[in-house]
């Protein structure tokens, strides 16, 4: 009998074997493995322990915090903090950056949502982990914030992991889009999707419409006429940007939040560790991912918690948008909310 799907370990050391490495980087993933694995089983077993429900806290976007976002924060940053790998930790459940002096010497930072769709935890419906790894720009010492603030082009690696029907981590560090299905029986993570592509037919948008109201006229006019003129695209919208971004790669789909007036809970996707490293991922599989004006990658953030609209998918039909947005975009007043 032979295992037929490779390993997480097997698969960065071969990476690494073909791209060149410290092993640094194999080190890494093969750390945020584990604790994706950890979260994994924390949520698997929550409605049984008693970790579902609100913590009682709101965060620094003003969020309802969740038992399951403190939990997975927590065991994220005290796993991550013991393993040099980073010289500062960013994460949207921490107001601040956390930077980790006794990695002063370590050469990247990460930057993560520990649970993303948190207003899907209470109803078994996926939610996921992200982060984003830079480079550091600091020369030493712990990390700054400067080092968290870079666009995401500069990103040295991105991805997820969706805890959904079953668990997967989806990776890239530049070379691709690699994703992994937990196998729960041996605990590891094997192969399942090699090389992920968007395919290049549109088959799903995604889009909370109950904001459409609050869109320019220009982003309304555009779904509209995307649903009559893409006969083959359904509605799917699950409400963890994850899961949604996560269907549409492997389907063909486009992802749309655009700029939005006026609605109270405008501007919720977070730039550092939501958009950044999923508009990685987009890319790396061949799609793009804009705010209306630009590659979201092109992006400098200012802030460690911006927020932004997001338009992601497959690379035609974004770009499509792009342009139309960025004509009528000179006459539009620029949304509040969005720094
Ligand atoms: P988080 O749970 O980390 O706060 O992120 C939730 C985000 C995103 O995952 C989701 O798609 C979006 O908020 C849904 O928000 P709306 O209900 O405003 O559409
Ligand atoms: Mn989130
Ligand atoms: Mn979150």
């Amino acid at each position: 009998m032979k295992l037929e799907h490779p390993t997480l370990s097997q698969f960065v050391l071969e990476q690494e074997a073909e791209h060149g490495g410290t092993g640094e980087f194999s080190n890494i993933l093969l750390d945020l493995g584990v604790v994706g694995k950890t979260i994994s089983r924390e949520v698997n077993k929550a409605g049984l322990v008693g970790i579902l429900g609100d913590a009682g806290l709101e965060n620094t976007s003003g969020d309802q915090v969740k038992k399951l976002d403190v939990l997975a924060n927590e065991l994220f940053i005290n796993y991550l903090s013991k393993t040099q790998h980073f010289c500062a930790i960013a994460s949207e459940e921490e107001t601040d950056i956390v930077p980790l002096p006794q990695s002063a010497q370590a050469n990247y930072v990460i930057a993560f949502d520990p649970l993303d769709g948190s207003s899907n935890i209470d109803f078994n419906v996926s939610i996921g982990t992200i982060f984003s790894i830079h480079r550091r720009l600091s020369n030493i010492g712990p990390g700054t914030l400067a080092d968290f603030l870079q666009p995401g082009h500069a990103q040295v690696a991105a991805g997820y992991i969706l805890y959904g029907s079953s668990t997967m981590l989806v990776y890239s560090t530049g070379h691709g889009v690699h994703g992994f299905t937990l196998d729960p029986s041996i605990g590891e993570w094997l192969l399942s999707h090699h090389r992920i592509t968007i395919p290049q037919q549109c088959q799903v948008y995604s889009a909370n419409e109950a904001y459409a109201h609050t869109w320019d006229a220009v982003s309304q006019k555009f779904l509209e006429d995307f649903k009559r003129t893409t006969p083959q695209a359904t509605s799917r919208h699950i409400g963890s940007l994850v899961a949604d971004i996560h269907r549409n790669l492997l389907k063909g789909g486009l992802y749309f939040r655009p700029y939005d007036n006026a609605s109270k809970r405008q501007a919720k996707l977070r730039l550092n560790y939501e958009l950044k490293p999923l508009a990685f991922i987009v890319e790396q599989a061949g799609g793009y991912a804009t705010d209306g004006q630009r590659n979201i990658l092109d992006i400098t953030p200012s802030q460690l918690h911006q927020k932004y609209p997001m338009i992601a998918g497959n690379a035609a039909i974004v770009q499509q948008y792009e342009q139309k947005y960025v004509v009528a975009a000179r006459s539009l007043p620029t949304p509040s909310g969005y720094q």
